[in-house]
């Protein structure tokens, strides 16, 4: 069985609601998954999933979550080759440059991980409406299908 991990970080609750929208598709095509907020996950659980997900925000402009910083330190330090991730995230359009910078951050962490990028990144506006669940399904998919199992 395929197996997933969902890690978000949230303040207002956006992130969680991106995440879980991602973790139930998954579940609905078959894949085992695991959701977890991101101060109380070591990244090190990656290596034991096939399909690795963030879900950031993104504060301050451009500040990645402070409760995160740990987790996202670690991240770039592990060899997760052969894993497939994907990034998705709540920014406020608001912040115009500074757009989910999160997401893109993450984006480069995974890569210098050496996880192979299994969909484009999410950018959700606030909360999540129909277009975004679109997207988001649209993600899960994408990542199965390149976990190819
Ligand atoms: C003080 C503050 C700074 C923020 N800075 C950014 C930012 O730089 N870029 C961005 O995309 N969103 C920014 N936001 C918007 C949040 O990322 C957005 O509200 C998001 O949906 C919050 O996610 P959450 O509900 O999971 O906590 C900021 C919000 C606050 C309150």
């Amino acid at each position: 069985m395929t197996t997933a991990h969902v890690v978000y970080a949230t303040i207002t609750g956006n992130n969680e609601d991106v995440a879980d929208i991602i973790a139930e598709k998954l579940e609905d095509l078959g894949v085992e998954v695991t959701e977890t907020e991101i101060s109380q996950t070591d990244a090190s659980a990656f290596e034991s999933v096939d399909i690795c997900v963030v879900c950031p925000y993104t504060y301050d402009e451009g500040s990645l979550p402070e409760e995160g910083l740990d987790f996202y330190d670690d991240l770039q330090e592990l060899d997760l080759t052969g894993k497939v991730f994907g990034v998705a995230g709540s920014g406020d359009v608001f912040y115009e440059e500074y757009y989910n910078v999160a997401v893109d951050k993450f984006a480069e962490a995974f890569k210098k991980a050496n996880a192979v990028q299994g969909s484009e990144p999410v950018k959700v506006n606030l909360e999540p409406e129909e277009d975004d669940i679109e997207k988001l399904d649209k993600l899960a998919e994408d990542l199965l299908a390149k976990a190819g199992k």
